[in-house]
């Protein structure tokens, strides 16, 4: 596997790797649901690369981003266990000039929710998948469906720029218990760990009511007071159009998701459901 930490290694490797590329864009510390991303990514072209870069700009709270898990020697190694071909590791020097004037905004789907909750993460988002799609020059990008309202994000940037990749999105990986996998959750207390899969539990259960077709709010409100009273900070258990991320009073014809927001302690847990039958 070649490592690159500069555009110049990038380039240089890039040439060194002649067939279709997938990229599977990564901030680190990685689990299982990151090698899912790099599985499917050896099935959908010639070579694989996965980028490492724990981005600023995506970072609401200062703090947030001085506490993102850094691993990147066992990342590394996991990658090239995995099969990948390049790992792409800026600094954040080598990704953002310090007089960079361009961002990529998006408004529609990346408006509420993660976006309401924090301003500016899709701006930071948005910016460097672009980035990383432009530098890498991949013809696919695989994004895990955990975060359902990135990826709805990811594909307008594609199709609205004109970005000539083609995004495959590959199902949430999670543990024996259903908590979804997320770096954030080694966060999480014995004991919130050990409530944290009811958010999952709740979700599948709403999901299943919700294919129905009755008011969403008859099984979300519920649920909501469940998951409170269990210690949860519930941000949203919201049903929404599923590319739009537009909320539905119920499910129609067209697509629908069940998202998720919870805080638990120190950790906000994100998760989101299909509606079985969709
Ligand atoms: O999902 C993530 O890990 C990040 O948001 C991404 C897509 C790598 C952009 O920094």
């Amino acid at each position: 596997m070649i490592v690159a930490r500069d555009l110049a290694a990038l380039r240089q490797a890039r040439a060194r790797l002649p067939r279709t590329l997938a990229l599977v864009p990564t901030m680190g510390a990685l689990h299982a649901g990151h090698l899912a991303l790099v599985a499917a990514a050896r099935v959908a072209a010639g070579h694989v690369a996965a980028s490492i870069f724990v981005n600023p700009l995506q970072f609401t709270a200062a703090a947030d981003l001085a506490r993102y898990p850094r691993t990147e020697e066992e990342d590394l190694a996991a990658l090239e266990a995995a099969g990948c071909d390049l790992a792409w590791v800026p600094d954040a020097e080598a990704m953002y000039a310090p007089d960079r004037a361009a961002t990529v905004d998006v408004a529609g789907p990346a408006e509420g929710f993660e976006g309401a909750a924090r301003p500016g993460h899709f701006r930071g988002v948005a910016t460097v998948c672009t980035k990383l799609f432009l530098q890498c020059r991949a013809d696919v990008a695989v994004f895990g469906e955990k975060d359902w309202q990135q990826l709805q994000v990811i594909r307008r940037v594609v199709r609205d720029l004109d970005i000539p990749i083609a995004i495959l999105p590959v199902p949430t990986v999670r543990e024996e218990d259903g908590l979804a996998l997320s770096s954030r959750n080694r966060f999480l207390t014995r004991e919130e760990r050990a409530l944290a899969p009811m958010l999952a539990r709740e979700g599948f259960a709403a999901a299943e009511a919700l294919a129905a077709g009755g008011p969403a709010e008859t099984t979300l409100a519920p649920a909501r007071a469940r998951l409170a009273e269990a210690g949860f900070g519930v941000e949203y258990l919201a049903l929404v159009e599923a590319g739009t991320m537009r909320p539905l009073g119920r499910r129609g014809d067209a697509p629908a998701r069940l998202v998720a927001a919870a805080r638990l302690g120190s950790v906000r847990l994100l998760d989101n459901w299909a509606i079985p039958g969709q």
